[in-house]
């Protein structure tokens, strides 16, 4: 790419907007005006960074109904302060009924962490999904097709954010209240769909006692 198609990239993302917003008037007059007024999502999703999976797209909402957390891998890590500064956020403040989990098939994340390769400054982040895979290593190591084996890894990883998510007292807390339920699911390129992976709690039951908060 030269400087100008670099430019032009760029220049595209504005142009799109304004066509966007045009669209979207001409949809609804009061489109704009009514997203002034706040916000009232249902949800809260923590999904990969990946370009392909694009939360309300995917799912067919609107702006306004998904409140959206997305990094490498979906991955939820305990002392991560922008994780917990969302989740704290959507639960306790705007009071989302739903977390959910959201992995995807052919995820870079998982199929790096698969390998042995330096990634650099990844290599930290990846540590989280190797420790998932190591916790599973009987199942997985009995894999032997390699996309077999990442798939599988995807969808325990899932789990294993979903767990993760269970041991935080912010979540611990809302089930307190009978508020919230936390959800797993990956979603395929192939087809588009998403697969629910059952993991849906909404009490501490599933919690490891040493992980359990007295409220
Ligand atoms: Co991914």
């Amino acid at each position: 790419m030269d400087k100008d198609e670099i430019s032009k990239s760029y220049d595209r993302l504005l142009q799109g907007n304004k066509g966007w917003a045009k669209q979207k008037l001409k949809e609804n007059p009061d489109y704009f005006k009514n997203l002034t007024k706040g916000q009232n999502p249902q949800y809260l999703w923590i999904g990969c960074s990946d370009s392909r999976v694009p939360a309300n797209e995917i799912t067919n909402t609107q702006s306004g109904e998904i409140f959206v957390h997305r990094n490498i891998a979906n991955v939820v890590v305990h002392t991560d302060m922008n994780l917990l500064s969302v989740l704290y956020y959507a639960v306790e403040v705007l009071r989302v009924k739903h977390v959910i989990v959201c992995g995807h098939y052919g995820c870079g994340g998982v199929l790096s962490a698969l390998e042995n390769k330096d990634q650099g400054f990844v290599n930290n982040w990846l540590r989280n999904i190797k420790e998932v895979y190591n916790k599973h290593s009987e199942e997985l190591d009995s894999i032997t097709n390699q996309v077999e084996k990442a798939n599988r890894l995807v969808e325990l990883n899932v789990v294993e954010q979903v767990h993760n998510l269970a041991k935080t007292m912010i979540v611990q807390k809302a089930w307190k209240r009978s508020e919230l339920q936390v959800h797993g699911w990956v979603y395929g390129f192939e087809d588009g769909l998403i697969k629910d992976l059952n993991v849906s709690y909404c009490d501490i039951e599933n919690v490891e006692p040493i992980f359990r908060y007295d409220l």
